[in-house]
């Protein structure tokens, strides 16, 4: 495996945090990172983008989060910080790092900015196709971290909400059925 120092690390890093915020080691890992740098990877597939990049941004992309959950606010700016200084140690070009900064920073539903690289498109649709794949996975942790149904249902609504928001056109339609299941069910 191409990336497997990567892989190790975050996989690492989602343990340490699955200890103080969810009830499941392995669950992190297991039910977002993983899926969304498959997803990923098959969008990039599908598109003919750069699976390098791809890859590495979905790597990546919620370090900052798995380091410290305080950094949640602004973890795209902070992970695309982390994930250039692990790459130029590593003696990737500027130019590699530079797309994968702009993916990190652009993968979120919440901070919708305009998307310019094909490969920016995939790791941000593969992380919201993530959360309405694992919504039961959101429920848990949430649950586990103490906050009641009603509270736990609004994070999880407005989160697959958003996620479903910020999908591109073609993966919007691919996943309006599950997206509309999901919403018929939550409070
Ligand atoms: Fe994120
Ligand atoms: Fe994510």
């Amino acid at each position: 495996m191409k990336y497997k120092k990567y892989y190790d690390l975050i996989k690492e890093q989602a343990e340490i945090f699955d200890k103080t915020q969810n009830c499941k080691i392995g669950q992190t890992w297991d039910y977002h990172l993983l899926p969304v740098i498959k997803n990923a990877l098959m969008l990039a597939d599908k598109y003919g983008a750069d699976k390098d990049i791809v890859e590495v941004s979905a790597i990546f992309h919620d370090y900052a989060d798995l380091l410290d959950f305080a950094n949640r606010e602004n973890h795209h700016i902070l992970g695309a910080e982390l994930a250039e200084g692990v790459l130029m140690q590593d003696g990737f070009s500027q130019d590699f790092i530079d797309k994968v900064k702009r993916c990190i920073l652009n993968h979120r539903a919440s901070v919708v900015r305009e998307k310019f690289s094909i490969e920016e498109i995939c790791v941000a649709d593969a992380d919201a196709m993530s959360h309405l794949d694992s919504v039961v996975e959101l429920i848990c942790w949430r649950a586990y971290l103490g906050e009641d149904i009603q509270t736990c249902n609004d994070f999880v609504k407005t989160k697959i909400k958003k996620s479903y928001a910020k999908m591109s056109p073609q993966i919007k339609e691919m996943m309006r059925d599950k997206y509309e299941s999901i919403m018929s069910i939550l409070l």
